[in-house]
């Protein structure tokens, strides 16, 4: 997809964070409608006031719902007939030690991070279809390329997330749809506001590296360090050492990363 100017787009979760920032860049590339979802309406409508000129269809509903999924899915439809981009960038966190993460949280996690994101997708493909030119973004995590301590049910939506995407992109290779992943790590968003880290990514960063990733048609858009990513695969025992070095840092600063 070379140009972005006129696109229609759907996104969960634009009303904060990295999906805000996507929403800011995708304007700037010339987006004027958008559908977005979210469960507060009160960032939602933030987003008529931040970007006055651009259309928003405003869907007050949470992506484990599958009939808040369907509505919105519909309302869309009823509106455009047909979506150019589908952004799957809502996802929730909640990390610490294994034993102490809440059932709930747990299934919270896989019902909006991987079950949403997947019957978001399932909903809204025929409306990709309905597109000359279309495109798919999941963003997934670091953590699906390496998965650190203390984020294990996390890491294991956004692995789901990184099979899910490479599995539609195959299947899908007969229709005009790009399918992008984005592997964001530590980026400066209310996700990250309760676990204190130097340096991280800033939102609108991680979104023009997306912007720059789904114009040149890329599959993966990776924030990690790739010798990190490349160790861990080829030579995890090895990588386990390393993580050791940072294991009670990492303890400390997950005990209270929770954003769901
Ligand atoms: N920040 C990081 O360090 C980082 C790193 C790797 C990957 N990621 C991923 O990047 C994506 C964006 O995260 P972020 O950091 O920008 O976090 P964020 O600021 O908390 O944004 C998440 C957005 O998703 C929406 N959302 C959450 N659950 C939802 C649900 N059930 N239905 C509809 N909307 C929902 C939230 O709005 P409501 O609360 O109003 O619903 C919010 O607008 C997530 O998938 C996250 O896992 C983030």
């Amino acid at each position: 997809m070379k140009s972005l100017e006129n696109k229609k787009v759907m996104i969960s979760g634009g009303g904060s964070g990295i999906g805000h920032a996507i929403v800011t860049e995708l304007y700037k590339e010339g987006v004027k409608d958008f559908a977005v979802i979210g469960r507060s309406l009160e960032k939602l409508e933030a987003l008529k006031t931040d970007f006055p000129n651009a259309e928003f269809t405003l869907y007050s509903g949470d992506i484990a719902k599958i009939e808040d999924i369907k509505e919105f899915v519909s309302i869309v439809n009823k509106k455009w007939g047909s979506a150019d981009v589908l952004i799957n960038n809502a996802g929730v966190v909640s990390a610490g030690a294994f034993e102490k993460i809440s059932d709930d949280d747990i299934i919270t996690q896989v019902n909006i991070n991987v079950i949403g994101l997947i019957l978001m997708t399932k909903h809204a493909l025929p409306l990709l279809k309905n597109s000359k030119e279309a495109a798919l973004v999941n963003v997934s995590s670091g953590l699906a390329l390496i998965s650190m301590p203390f984020y294990a049910p996390y890491a294991a939506t956004k692995s789901a997330v990184k099979a899910f995407s490479e599995s539609i992109r195959r299947e899908l290779k007969d229709f005009p749809i790009q399918v992008t992943t984005l592997y964001p790590t530590a980026t400066d968003t209310p996700m990250m506001s309760e676990t204190k880290l130097e340096g991280m990514h800033s939102p609108e960063m991680v979104a023009q590296k997306l912007i720059a990733g789904i114009k040149n048609g890329d599959i993966d858009v990776i924030l990690s360090d790739m010798d990190n990513v490349i160790q861990n695969r080829e030579n995890p025992m090895e990588f386990d050492k390393k993580v050791e070095g940072m294991y009670d840092a990492i303890k400390k600063r997950t005990e209270k990363h929770r954003s769901m």
